[in-house]
């Protein structure tokens, strides 16, 4: 296991369309170390998630934080490949995002707030399931990564673009770190 190094904004890998991974794939050993060595980076870091090109990895591939499993304990979901839908039912939640790759700094972004995903899970398998609240905003910043969008290309009122500092001090304390 490895701790990846962080890329930051300003990179190219952050900005570009990621390609897809075969099925056959993601039970081969580059894929199952690179899982291993993302959950590695995330705890270090103390993210809720994590998407491959922000360790220089340009695949289709991520880790989603914000549930959590029966007893409390965080969940965290693999998901390749991923296709979010936005739900008809679905509002707004806006919450002060961060990113590790844009780090000291938090936005306020507003992302529809109950969404289907489907995609493929660390094994292989098929997975169609919904999320709803937090854990939907976190999944929208992770696959935006996957299409080269940052979280910062999303706040529509750039006065609640902040250091988290000032973030936590002046503004919504309601914030995520990913
Ligand atoms: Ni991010």
């Amino acid at each position: 296991m490895a701790i990846l190094k962080v890329a930051r904004m300003g990179h190219p890998v952050l900005r570009q369309k990621c390609t897809a991974i075969a099925p056959e794939m993601i039970t081969g050993p580059e894929v199952q170390r690179l899982i291993r060595d993302m959950f590695e980076t995330m705890a270090e870091y103390n993210g809720v998630g994590l998407a491959a090109p922000q360790v220089h990895q340009p695949v289709r591939l991520l880790i989603a934080g914000g549930e959590t499993e029966r007893g409390g304990k965080p969940k965290f979901r693999v998901l390749i490949n991923p296709e979010i839908t936005v739900r008809p039912n679905a509002g707004q939640l806006g919450m002060y995002e961060g990113c590790l790759s844009v780090p000291g700094l938090r936005g306020w972004v507003e992302r529809p707030d109950k969404i289907n995903v489907q995609g493929y899970n660390d094994q292989g398998q098929k997975l169609d399931f919904d999320l709803d609240g937090f854990p939907a905003v976190v999944m929208q910043h992770e696959c935006d990564h996957l299409d080269g969008v940052l979280y910062v290309d999303r706040i529509e009122d750039k006065t609640k673009f902040a250091f988290e500092e000032e973030a936590n001090r002046y503004l919504d304390p309601e914030e995520f770190d990913d």
